[in-house]
C-alpha cells in the first residue's frame, strides 16, 4: 500500500509522514532527503573547489536509502550518512536548483520506485512529484498545504530546535522562493494529483492532521488498517 503525500516547503509532510507511518506500521520515505544528498554533494563540490564539471559529480554520487532497527530512515552519500547534514537551509534551496533536471529526477524517480514496490505492508512517500509522476497509481493521495506564514513559522521553529537562528523573514522568503521555482520547473512540478485530497494545516496540529490521512487510509482499504 502505498500513500503518497506531496505539498509546497514546510507544509508538515515529514511529520505528519513519519508519524503516519509510525501509525499503520509502514516505513516513510522522505523523498526530498534524497534530492538534499546530491545538493549536499553539490556544495561540497563547489566549496573544495574541484574543477571537475558539477554534473559529473552528481552522477558519480551515490544516494542509498537504508532502515535502522527502529524504523528511522536513515541516508547516504557514498557511504556517508548524511541524514543531519541535509537538514541546513542552503541545502534546500540547492536541492531545488538541482531537482529541476531531468536525468537527476530519473535516478532518485527509479530508486523511490524501487524501494516503495518493496515495502511491506506499506510505505508513506513524501515529496512534490510522488502522486502525479512516481507512483500515480497510488491508493491514498494527499495534497498538504498550510499559508505561506504558518509555514515559515514552523521552520524557523524547526531551525531553532536544530540550534540555528535564522529571521523569520529570512525563512518566508526561503520557502516562498522555493515554492516558486518547484511550482515551475518544466519537469514533475509540484502540482496537486487531479485525485489528491487536500488537507489545509494551516489550522490543524500534528495530530489532527495525521488521523485525517488515517483516515483517508482506512478507507481506502475498505475499513481495514
Ligand atoms: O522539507 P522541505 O519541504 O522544505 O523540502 P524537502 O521535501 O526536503 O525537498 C527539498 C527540495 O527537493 C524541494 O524544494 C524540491 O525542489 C525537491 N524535491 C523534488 O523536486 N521532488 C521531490 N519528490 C522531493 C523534493
Amino acid at each position: 500500500m502505498i500513500v503518497a503525500i506531496d505539498g509546497p516547503a514546510a507544509s508538515g509532510k515529514s511529520t505528519t509522514a513519519r508519524a503516519i507511518a509510525d501509525h499503520l506500521g509502514f516505513i516513510y520515505l522522505d523523498t526530498g532527503a534524497m534530492y538534499r544528498t546530491l545538493a549536499l554533494a553539490a556544495l561540497r563540490y563547489a566549496a573544495a573547489g574541484w574543477s571537475e564539471p558539477v554534473v559529473q559529480v552528481l552522477q558519480k554520487s551515490e544516494v542509498e536509502v537504508a532502515y535502522a532497527d527502529d524504523g528511522e530512515m536513515r541516508i547516504f552519500l557514498d557511504g556517508e550518512d548524511v541524514s543531519e547534514a541535509i537538514r541546513q537551509p542552503e541545502v534546500g534551496t540547492m536541492a531545488s536548483r538541482i531537482s529541476a533536471r531531468a536525468d537527476i529526477r530519473d535516478r532518485m524517480v527509479a530508486l523511490q520506485r524501487k524501494i516503495g514496490q518493496a515495502a511491506e505492508p506499506g510505505v508513506v512517500v513524501d515529496g512534490r512529484d510522488i502522486g502525479t509522476v512516481v507512483f500515480p497509481d497510488a491508493p491514498v493521495k494527499v495534497f498538504l498545504t498550510a499559508d505561506l506564514e504558518e509555514r515559515a513559522r514552523r521552520r524557523q521553529e524547526e531551525l531553532q530546535q536544530q540550534g540555528q537562528e535564522v529571521s523569520r523573514a529570512a525563512v518566508r522568503k526561503e520557502v516562498k522562493a522555493r515554492d516558486r521555482a518547484d511550482r515551475e520547473r518544466a519537469v514533475a512540478p509540484l502540482r496537486q494529483a487531479a485525485d489528491a485530497v487536500v488537507v489545509d494545516t494551516t489550522h490543524l496540529n500534528v495530530q489532527e492532521q495525521v488521523q485525517a490521512i488515517v483516515d483517508l487510509v482506512h478507507k481506502a482499504n475498505g475499513g481495514h488498517a
